[in-house]
């Protein structure tokens, strides 16, 4: 349509305003050298009271999302446990649709978290009806090698969803930094340092070539508890 601001993208025939779009908290346990996983995918950086803290936040936001390699590897069932809740949306990201139909967060207590895996529209529809038989809600976004997260967040926003709890991992997170999404950030960092290339960090991709390209964050809690330090940080608008 001519004359459209820039401000909207079309998406399935339908103009949507870009700017409507969810609150992105991204959260995640790192050790000192800023690893979320160990090479092997060992993530047993928090500790009992860590995760309790994560429950909680998990109460206060519409949905939780993840990459696809989070739910291959720890095969999550992302619930609420510890408080008393209605449920949310559980979020899952896969180009290519091949997260195993039984796993944990398609087989797990759906009527209380119902679970939309965003995959890209290369995907044959007889492959996309599978998981919605499974009662899974299918949603596409762009046609390119990867899920657009551009595109897809309106579609979340028209879905009611206001807020997401990023859950990682490395891969999934810096798609949003890159793209200037993130408005809040939640750290636990543990005490130890494991090192290794291969492990994940908590932002993976090709990265910034300059400081100031890169999204700025101020820093407005600062906890500490045992060895752990918490850490929350809100986007410098
Ligand atoms: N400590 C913590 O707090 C924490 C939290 C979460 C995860 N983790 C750990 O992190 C590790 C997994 O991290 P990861 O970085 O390998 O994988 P990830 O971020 O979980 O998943 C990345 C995958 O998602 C798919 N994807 C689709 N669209 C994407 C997009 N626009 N941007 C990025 N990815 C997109 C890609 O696979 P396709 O192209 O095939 O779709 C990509 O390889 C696991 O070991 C997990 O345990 C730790």
């Amino acid at each position: 349509m001519e004359g459209i601001s820039k401000e909207y993208i079309l998406e399935e025939n339908v103009y949507m305003k870009v700017n409507d779009k969810p609150y992105i908290i991204l959260s995640a346990a790192m050790t000192i050298d800023g690893k979320i996983a160990s090479k092997q995918g060992d993530t047993e950086i928090s500790d009992d009271e860590d995760w309790k803290e994560v429950h909680k936040l998990r109460t206060k936001v519409d949905a939780i999302m993840v990459g696809k390699n989070t739910i291959l590897i720890d095969n999550p069932k992302l619930h609420i446990k510890f408080y008393s809740h209605s449920g949310y949306y559980r979020i899952i990201v896969d180009s290519n649709l091949t997260i195993p139909i039984n796993s944990n967060v398609i087989t797990y207590q759906p009527e209380i978290y119902p679970t939309i895996i965003c995959t890209t529209e290369k995907v044959p529809i007889d492959k996309i009806n599978e998981y919605k038989s499974k009662n899974v809600n299918v949603i596409t976004s762009g046609d390119t090698k990867r899920v657009n997260i551009n595109f897809l967040l309106p579609k979340l926003y028209q879905m009611g969803i206001r807020s997401i709890l990023l859950e990682g991992g490395g891969n999934l997170n810096w798609s949003f930094i890159k793209e200037n999404l993130v408005d809040e950030i939640r750290l636990t960092i543990a005490p130890w340092i494991i090192g290794g290339e291969d492990a994940i960090t908590l932002v993976e991709g090709e990265g910034f070539l300059r400081m100031k390209d890169a999204p700025g964050y101020h820093l407005s809690k600062v906890k500490t508890r045992k060895n752990y330090l918490k850490l929350k940080y809100l986007k410098v608008k």
